[in-house]
């Protein structure tokens, strides 16, 4: 399939050791600082502080959402207010029993291991995870052939955290094992403003109230988005000379990355249209769809399809995708044309 080389992609840019640090220092550390996600946090906060107080680690956690709403945020808040210690890797990492295994072994009391994208772990690994989560062993085989035996491990007592994109690919037996389980919902344009304002302030850069308030209504209600906007329009007044960042500045900067007042990107409108004029509306199948716009499966399905599948401009139906009316009114289309 062709790639496309884009200079800079702003939903879906290439990870750069730049981009992750600058991330880190926008992190809020403390649940105090975590703007948004009410919900979460008040519970996150009773659980805490019930752990905390019984001495005890706080039970195991599942943080499912789309991309980029703060769930390795929060993982790294848990442990800070936790006072605790954190092992990361992933469910793509770990490839053998014996990889989660040497990591399980080596936790603290009390420990965080943090499994981010918790649903690509393969079952035999996942398998050894539920004496771990449940009863804080592991069995391991001793010996080879007929006098094989099998000797249960105690592991120390931790707190698992994973983390989700896919909570439909997890299966139900581990799902079943997370004491907590917290969906990161899309943040409203309120959140996002003052989570512009608080970045703006850490970053050193200056900008008016209205020209966040235009920011956050073109960040996909998500945080990790806004922030990289913020940063773009940062570039733009300093390419300008601008000292404070302003509404006009904002969409100079909006138009130049071709990113709209929705927050769609040329990418997004090429899927609608896509869909519009080659499969007359649909329904047509997410490989067809990523074929024709030149973009891998995944990243359509991660990326692009869930903000668009929260705005009500496509739908899912069991024969593939459909363009809503709501997205032939964005792209100036009468569907009744089509
Ligand atoms: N930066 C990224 N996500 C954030 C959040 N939810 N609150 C504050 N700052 C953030």
């Amino acid at each position: 399939m062709i790639k496309r080389e884009d200079s800079e992609n702003i939903m879906n840019p290439k990870s750069t050791e730049q981009l992750a640090k600058f991330e880190t220092t926008l992190r809020p550390k403390v649940l105090g600082e975590y703007i948004g996600q009410e919900e979460v946090k008040k519970n996150l906060l009773i659980s805490m502080n019930a752990s905390k107080r019984r001495n005890e680690p706080l039970e195991h956690v599942l943080l499912h959402g789309p991309a980029g709403l703060g769930k390795t945020t929060l993982a790294n808040i848990i442990v800070h207010e936790m006072r605790v210690n954190i092992k990361v890797t992933s469910g793509p990492a770990l490839e053998k029993q014996g990889d989660l295994a040497s990591i399980i072994t080596n936790l603290q009391e009390n420990d965080v291991l943090f499994i981010d994208e918790i649903h690509r772990l393969r079952p035999v690994v996942e398998e050894i995870l539920y004496t771990a989560m449940e009863d804080f062993g592991i069995d391991i085989i001793i010996g080879k052939g007929p006098s094989a035996r099998s000797m249960r491990l105690a592991l120390p007592k931790f707190t698992l955290i994973g983390a989700t994109t896919k909570m439909s690919m997890l299966s139900s037996p581990l799902r079943d094992r997370f004491g907590h389980v917290f969906k990161l919902e899309f943040y409203t344009v309120d959140h996002i403003r003052e989570i512009i304002m608080r970045s703006a302030k850490i970053l050193k850069c200056e900008i008016e109230e209205k020209a966040a308030e235009v920011l956050a209504g073109s960040s996909r209600q998500t945080p990790r988005i806004a922030n990289r906007l913020l940063r773009r329009a940062r570039d733009y007044a300093d390419y300008k000379g601008v000292k404070k960042i302003d509404e006009k500045l904002v969409k100079e900067s909006l138009n130049s990355l071709n990113v709209d007042h929705l927050g769609l990107d040329r990418t997004d409108r090429e899927i609608l249209s896509s869909i519009i004029d080659k499969f007359s509306g649909g329904p047509v199948g997410l490989n067809t769809i990523a074929a024709s716009v030149a973009e891998e499966e995944a990243t359509l399905e991660d990326i692009y399809e869930p903000f668009l599948l929260q705005l009500g401009f496509i739908e899912r139906t069991p024969r593939g995708r459909v363009a809503t009316r709501r997205a032939y009114d964005h792209l100036g289309l009468r569907k009744d044309l089509f």
